[in-house]
């Protein structure tokens, strides 16, 4: 199958958790993972995608600028040649949410963003949720970089498996 796996990331954390996908999918399968500033979204449209996995950070509330106009130029692309993805799939990190984190920072304001993007792409079968992995702060650097939660990996393998069973 062809496989496509498109990130933002600045810190890293989501190349890691594109990585780590690509890794779970090369069994079998034609795997491309880019950050999305690298590859062209009519590219991959045209590719004729089987799976598609797109994910990346928040920014101020909002899903990176970078990561949200590669999806909906990519499902533009996929619409303007009448193709759809076989199957599609979004991620998100974001900040540990707290009492005190500000409601449009919060997962809860950034998840049904991730999901109405993955609506916007014509896929044959999406999933039904979206992957969410929290950033711990890294002690001295003031909460922007961070590190992914201990069990990422896990979930990571969970949300490959779930997109397999699709
Ligand atoms: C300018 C800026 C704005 C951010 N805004 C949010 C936000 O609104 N909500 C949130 O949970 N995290 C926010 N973060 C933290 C990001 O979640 C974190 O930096 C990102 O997930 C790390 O991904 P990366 O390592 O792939 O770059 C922000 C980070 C930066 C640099």
């Amino acid at each position: 199958m062809n496989v496509w796996i498109v990130y933002d990331s600045k810190y890293g954390n989501n190349k890691q958790v594109a990585e780590a996908l690509a890794g779970l999918f090369k069994e079998g399968n034609e795997v491309h993972v880019h950050h999305a500033k690298d590859i062209s979204p009519k590219e991959a449209a045209e590719s004729k995608p089987d799976i598609v996995l797109i994910g990346g950070p928040p920014r101020a509330g909002m899903i990176s600028f970078t990561i949200k106009g590669w999806a909906q130029r990519f499902a533009r692309a996929l619409k303007s040649k009448g193709l759809q993805a076989g199957k599609a799939g979004v991620w998100g990190t974001h900040g540990v949410n707290d009492a005190e984190t500000p409601a449009k920072f919060a997962w809860a304001n950034i998840e049904p963003k991730w999901k109405a993007l993955l609506a916007e792409i014509p896929a044959a079968k999406s999933m039904p949720g979206v992957l969410g992995i929290n950033i711990e702060e890294k002690e001295g650097e003031g909460g922007l970089g961070g590190v992914m939660e201990a069990g990422w990996k896990d979930l990571v393998a969970s949300f490959a498996e779930d997109v397999k069973a699709l």
